[in-house]
């Protein structure tokens, strides 16, 4: 029996599209197949422009299968992206989803820590909407970074965290509705964010944490590259398990062209994997054994 679970191709109406500083859009559209069978981690292929053949992976960052409607969060970064930011309301893109290996939320996991930098933030709101409604939110502490300004309004906290300096207080306000722990991070001096590295307020929280609760965490991960690489150094300095969604320039997106690979160990045997469908999420370990060897 195949443990892929079904992708669907829809038609999906525009409902809403607005842009955000630093070339950030976000999109509600209405696909009803899609906001019903998605899990944290997967994503979309989507036409940019109903002319243009080709599609571009975006990350699913929250769906409301009741409403049948499905937001993305995206950077124009080129041809595609640009031509799908003049994409209006009323009009329609096609969506091939849900595609890709979720993120593994387990039973099991006492603190979840959630860290998402740039257009890596989707996947971690939509974990943190999973959590919540699995009433979790508690255990749930989310690390956003952008260098850009955030594409949201960022508010003071109410909680308080262990671990993390004064005057790092700005959170995501949907976080902030849902009861989950939050804080931003940015190199840039945006008030109430930490001015550095997501990764060192992850060391700040962890180093914290008990070996005994240390042992019971999972990091949840996306973003670019170097920073996939910090959070699987902080996996290993910390001995904290850690699940990565990695990027990579997808042709067909549904397994078929292997245009996607990226060398994965597990097991201490190294394979070529397609991102799109064997991920696009995998352990820090099997992408970066060699940090994993002591
Ligand atoms: C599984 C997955 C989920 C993604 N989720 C999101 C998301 O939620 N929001 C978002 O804004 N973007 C996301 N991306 C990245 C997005 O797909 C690319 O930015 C987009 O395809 C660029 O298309 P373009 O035609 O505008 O730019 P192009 O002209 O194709 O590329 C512009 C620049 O971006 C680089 N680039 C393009 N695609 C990638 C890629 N996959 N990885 C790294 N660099 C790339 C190119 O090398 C070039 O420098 C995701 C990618 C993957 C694989
Ligand atoms: S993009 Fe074709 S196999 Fe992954």
């Amino acid at each position: 029996m195949s443990t892929q679970p079904s992708i669907f191709v829809e038609q999906a109406e525009i409902l809403e599209h607005k842009a955000f500083e630093g070339d950030q859009w976000i999109m509600r559209v209405q696909a009803p197949k899609c906001a019903a069978a998605t899990l944290p981690g997967q994503f979309a292929h989507i036409t940019c422009h109903p002319l243009r053949l080709m599609r571009r992976p975006i990350s699913i960052m929250r769906t409301s299968p009741k409403q049948g409607w499905v937001d993305f969060l995206y950077k124009v970064v080129g041809e595609g992206t640009e031509l799908l930011s003049a994409q209006v309301v009323g009009e329609s893109v096609s969506l091939i989803a849900p595609i890709g290996k979720p993120f593994t939320l387990s039973e099991n996991t006492k603190h979840h820590l959630l860290i998402g930098g740039g257009v890596g933030m989707p996947p971690m709101v939509a974990i943190a909407d999973a959590l919540q409604q699995q009433g979790r939110a508690k255990q749930t502490f989310a690390l956003l970074g952008s260098e850009v300004p955030f594409p949201f309004n960022p508010q003071p906290s109410t909680f308080m965290i262990n671990g993390i300096p004064d005057g790092v207080i700005a959170t995501m306000p949907l976080m902030e509705d849902w009861r989950i722990a939050c804080r931003l991070a940015s190199l840039q001096a945006f008030a109430g964010c930490f001015q550095g590295y997501i990764t060192e307020l992850a060391s700040l929280w962890l180093e914290q944490l008990s070996d005994e609760d240390r042992k019971q965490t999972m990091i949840y991960s996306c973003g670019p590259t170097p920073m996939l690489e910090a959070v699987a150094k902080v996996s290993a300095q910390y001995h904290v398990a850690a699940q990565l969604s990695l990027e990579e320039h997808m042709a067909c997106a549904v397994g078929g062209c292997a245009g996607c690979t990226q060398p994965i160990t597990e097991e201490g045997v190294t394979a070529m994997k397609r991102v799109c469908v064997d991920g696009p999420v995998f352990s820090a370990q099997a992408v970066y054994p060699e940090l994993f060897t002591a």
